[in-house]
């Protein structure tokens, strides 16, 4: 009986020394302390080229008792036996460890730490063991690096929203959007509702654009079914009174946020964060709410450029923080949403939407020199070139309009695109949907692809259709 389980440990043992080199065992280590096993990492030599002698004991007792749990592939991530992967969707649990996290950029100093403590939404988590030192290649970042994957990455813009029944219901619980917002622990757990189900290879924080105007004291309010409220910005003597800077300590849930998702998310997986972009958040705040074709933002420009350009300098300022506050907080790249671009004329695009997001650019990679980012200027069609050449964006996400031959040999040769699947073909389903995927394959996926749709998910989407759509787009062989 000893002997049967001795050897059961070594083998246990030697399949581990194999699969980690030795600041893997490290990590191995110590999230399995973290699961409460008391194991003495800190008085072990460094470095450890593989498991210490003194430790062995030590080890071998926790890894056989999670032998059952807990598998270690070749590719160095613990992964759950198959006993466990069937067991999975019945008992589930969440490991409640404390999980460090580095972040991608460097110069943004040390690595992030977080404690995911939401036990109470934790229900849907499977009980996973992560080693987020070790970082395997995100297939996201890799094609806003410039490296085409054979498989395009693939997530959807509002992947978290009104189309899932348990956000309909977290949503219900919380009260207003902003709380749902506002509140660490539901943003993180919303961020991640999308992943669980689908497994994206891109988690997106949950949050939303208007954030900013709230943080610089504007009343923002979502009426049930009737979309953002403001008190509306819409003469120069307004625009007088509005605050430079942002209360960024109002915007500290969002970055709590990040890190509990950060802290969460399989390393695979990339975490985005992002800012509406000036001009799209500006339109909201002159207006008050969302119009047809945000008339009097258009308006306002004409007659006040002087003052609107006080709102545009306002966002562009703020945005940046805002911006590397969440890459701080772990997120791995940014998006500009630019949803409002496409009603500019050419001379007010290059005004309102090119030249802030420029600026926008330039001013996170003074902070932080590699930052990816992605732009949205949706609706740009023959602009699109333009917007890509002047901002510095690493990639664009392209509306469902886009004309392929134009967005290949002017914007694909330079930088990645995202896109650009029409929301109504995900709800339309069927072999409608499945001609539509072919045709962003068809059209994009030789080259650098992030697959997503041209706008956001709409909340009638069957989810049905959603799996049928990944399951084409991961059967891609290009
Ligand atoms: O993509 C994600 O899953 C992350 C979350 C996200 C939301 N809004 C959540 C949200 C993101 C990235 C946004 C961006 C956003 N917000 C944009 C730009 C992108 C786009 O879709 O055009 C804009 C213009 C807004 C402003 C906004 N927020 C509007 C116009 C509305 C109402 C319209 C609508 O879709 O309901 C919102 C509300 C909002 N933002 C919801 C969600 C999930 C719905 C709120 C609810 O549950 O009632």
């Amino acid at each position: 009986m000893n002997e049967q389980r001795t050897s059961r440990r070594q083998r246990v043992l030697k399949r581990a020394t194999i699969a980690f080199d030795g600041a893997a065992i490290d990590c191995l280590v110590r999230d399995i302390s973290a699961t409460g096993a008391a194991l003495d990492i800190e008085s072990a030599p460094q470095p450890k080229p593989a498991i210490q002698v003194g430790h062995f004991n030590e080890i071998c007792r926790v890894l056989s008792r999670k032998a059952n749990r807990i598998g270690v592939c070749s590719s160095g991530k613990p992964r759950l036996s198959a006993r466990r992967r069937r067991r999975k969707n019945r008992g589930r649990a969440r490991f409640r460890g404390q999980s460090t996290c580095q972040s991608t950029y460097p110069s943004l100093g040390p690595a992030v730490t977080g404690v995911y403590q939401g036990h109470r939404l934790a229900s849907r988590v499977p009980r996973t063991l992560r080693l987020p030192h070790i970082s395997p290649v995100k297939p996201f970042i890799e094609v806003l690096s410039g490296r085409r994957q054979p498989v395009p990455p693939i997530w959807m813009m509002r992947q978290a929203g009104r189309y899932l029944p348990e956000y309909r219901e977290l949503r219900a619980k919380a009260g207003g959007f902003l709380d749902l917002c506002f509140t660490p622990e539901y943003a993180a757990e919303i961020t991640l509702q999308p992943i669980r189900r689908f497994n994206f290879d891109v988690a997106i924080i949950f949050s939303d654009i208007l954030v900013i105007p709230h943080a610089l004291g504007r009343a923002v309010r979502f009426e049930a079914g009737e979309g953002p409220r403001l008190d509306p910005l819409d003469t120069p003597e307004q625009v007088a009174t509005l605050a430079a800077t942002a209360d960024f300590a109002k915007l500290e849930p969002v970055y709590e946020a990040l890190r509990r998702v950060r802290a969460e998310l399989d390393p695979k997986i990339a975490l985005v964060g992002f800012c509406g972009a000036p001009w799209t958040v500006a339109t909201y705040m002159v207006a008050g709410q969302g119009t047809p074709d945000q008339a009097p933002a258009r308006m306002m420009a004409y007659r006040h450029p002087d003052a609107f350009a006080r709102i545009i300098d306002t966002l562009v300022t703020n945005s940046i923080q805002y911006l590397l506050g969440q890459l701080k907080a772990g997120a791995d790249a940014l998006q500009i949403f630019d949803t409002w671009a496409g009603v500019l004329p050419p001379r007010e695009f290059q005004r309102w939407s090119i030249e802030p997001a420029r600026r926008i650019v330039e001013g996170v990679r003074k902070v932080v020199p590699d930052a990816k980012i992605i732009g949205f200027p949706r609706g740009a069609g023959a602009l699109l070139p333009a917007y890509v050449e002047a901002t510095g964006v690493d990639a664009v996400s392209i509306d469902w309009a886009a004309e392929p031959s134009l967005v290949r040999e002017r914007v694909q040769s330079r930088v990645a695109v995202q896109g650009n699947l029409d929301p109504l073909a995900l709800i339309a389903g069927g072999a409608a949907l499945d001609r539509a995927v072919d045709d962003v394959l068809e059209n994009y996926a030789r080259g650098r692809l992030i697959f997503n749709l041209g706008h956001g998910i709409l909340p009638e989407t069957p989810i049905a259709h959603v799996e049928q759509m990944l399951r084409r787009v991961r059967a891609y062989k290009g």
